[in-house]
């Protein structure tokens, strides 16, 4: 049978292949609301302009609203054979409406059709993600204030360095995600230019009026360059890299979140709500949000690889390549959005096991700097030989399995005999942590500052 050297391998006919690579509404239909804004605010501007006449354009614009409903409802007829979105609503306008629909595409292409859509819907993303980092940073401002003066064990290395507080790790990660918070407002500035009215590639014979559509659709301005309008991606690129970061950040908390509620750890417990049994060992409580969270950041990424790619080398001005923009940025959007809900819903149902964690602050000798540093400051010791001293301390706790504040003074006096009991002050855990005062250091009377302020700015 087959026509085409290929035929023989194929059951499809080539125009069923075409058909096959081309379509994208399966994924498009996800621009439907930003189609139909789009096109009233275009619709209207062509009738104020004396480009179509005041009854088409009422036309138009009901038939627009008829759809959107239709849509709304799960009643809207979508249509492999006509491709995209675009098409599949501008088909749907011409049964609603006849004639008057075909007005509506003039001085507009899908072009800057489609570039106007997806950066309407990224935009609203970005506003998402700009409240759910509230959300999130609310939660760990809750945390950080309920724990000022908790007191667990700070790492390097994974291994115990010194101790801090609970609170001020929390507030850690707030840091992170308002810098998440100020990458997506900056990039919001970029995203939000009109590039409708750029129509093809080279503008439009038509006296369109680009200022009007882009006000209409609460851009800050009209793109100044037809050629940039449809073919810039940068705006999904930055957008993506934004997510990239903070998903970075989600991740990082994540891993934490693992490891601390592991039996080795049991520094915090999760509720039933964030945790899942095994269907074989009846003891199990697994992190799996918390593990989720901590994948999300590969989609993304992936995402934010893949449309580096696929923007790689393209000339000027729109090529086809572009319609795979789409996909990857739906795909980690969702996941940023369900990882931020979840971090959010795990951090204010997290409980801090403040025994264990004080257990473990004082554990594997972490106040040694302190023992150090208390030779310098009393004994004017160079510190160097400080050093040397409090290693020798250790070592005898070591021996002795004890903790640095459980040694008796002549134990430590036999190491060196100008100690005198003032250095107890400086042993415990608390007491370690209370000293450093310093601006952004993890005294419970620093954190506590930073505690007000946050609540300040976040209100
Ligand atoms: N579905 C297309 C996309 O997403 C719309 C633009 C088509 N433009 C064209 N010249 N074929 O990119």
């Amino acid at each position: 049978k087959g026509q085409t050297m290929w035929g023989g391998r194929f059951s499809a006919q080539p125009g069923a292949l075409m058909q096959a690579i081309n379509v994208c509404i399966q994924y498009d239909k996800r621009l439907a609301n930003q189609d139909i804004q789009g096109s009233k605010a275009h619709a209207a501007m062509l009738a104020a302009q004396g480009i179509i006449t005041e009854d088409d354009y009422k036309a138009i614009d009901a038939g627009l609203d008829e759809i959107k409903i239709e849509i709304q409802e799960g009643k809207f007829p979508f249509k492999d054979e006509l491709e995209d979105i675009h098409l599949n609503i501008e088909n749907r306008l011409k049964e609603k409406i006849g004639e008057a629909a075909g007005r509506l595409h003039t001085g507009r292409s899908r072009n800057d059709q489609v570039a106007t859509d997806f950066r309407l819907w990224v935009r609203n993303h970005l506003n998402l993600f700009d409240a759910q980092l509230t959300d999130l940073m609310a939660a760990l401002l809750g945390q950080a204030e309920a724990n000022t003066d908790t007191i667990m064990p700070g790492f390097t290395h994974l291994q115990s360095a010194q101790p801090v507080t609970f609170g001020h790790h929390m507030l850690a990660y707030l840091e992170m995600f308002a810098r998440d918070r100020a990458r997506f407002k900056d990039c919001y500035k970029r995203v939000n230019e009109s590039p409708l009215g750029a129509a093809a590639l080279a503008g439009t014979p038509y006296p369109i009026d680009r200022e009007a559509t882009a006000n209409a659709l609460g851009f800050a301005r009209p793109m100044a360059n037809s050629l940039d309008a449809v073919s810039a991606r940068d705006f999904a690129l930055e957008a993506l890299s934004a997510a990239t970061i903070c998903a970075t950040h989600l991740s990082r908390l994540a891993e934490e979140m693992v490891i601390w509620t592991s039996a080795q750890f049991q520094f915090i417990a999760l509720s039933d709500a964030f945790t899942t049994g095994s269907s074989i060992m009846p003891q199990k409580r697994n992190p799996d949000a918390a593990e989720l969270v901590r994948a999300k950041v590969g989609r993304i990424m992936g995402a934010l690889t893949t449309l580096t790619l696929v923007m790689k080398g393209l000339p000027l001005a729109y090529s086809k390549d572009m319609q795979e923009d789409k996909e990857p940025v739906f795909d980690a959007f969702d996941a940023l959005e369900v990882g931020l809900a979840a971090m959010t819903g795990m951090i204010s149902d997290m409980t801090p096991n403040k025994p264990r964690l004080a257990e473990a602050a004082g554990a594997a000798f972490s106040t040694a700097t302190d023992l150090a540093d208390w030779l310098v400051m009393s004994l004017n010791m160079p510190f160097r030989d400080a050093h040397h001293v409090t290693g020798r301390v250790v070592a005898m706790a070591e021996k002795q399995d004890k903790t640095l504040d459980a040694l008796s003074l002549s134990d430590l006096q036999s190491v060196e005999p100008r100690i005198t009991d003032d250095i107890f002050r400086v042993l415990s855990p608390l007491a370690s942590a209370s000293s450093r005062t310093s601006y952004g250091g993890t005294a419970p009377s620093e954190v506590a500052k930073q505690v007000a302020r946050w609540k300040a700015e976040l209100g």
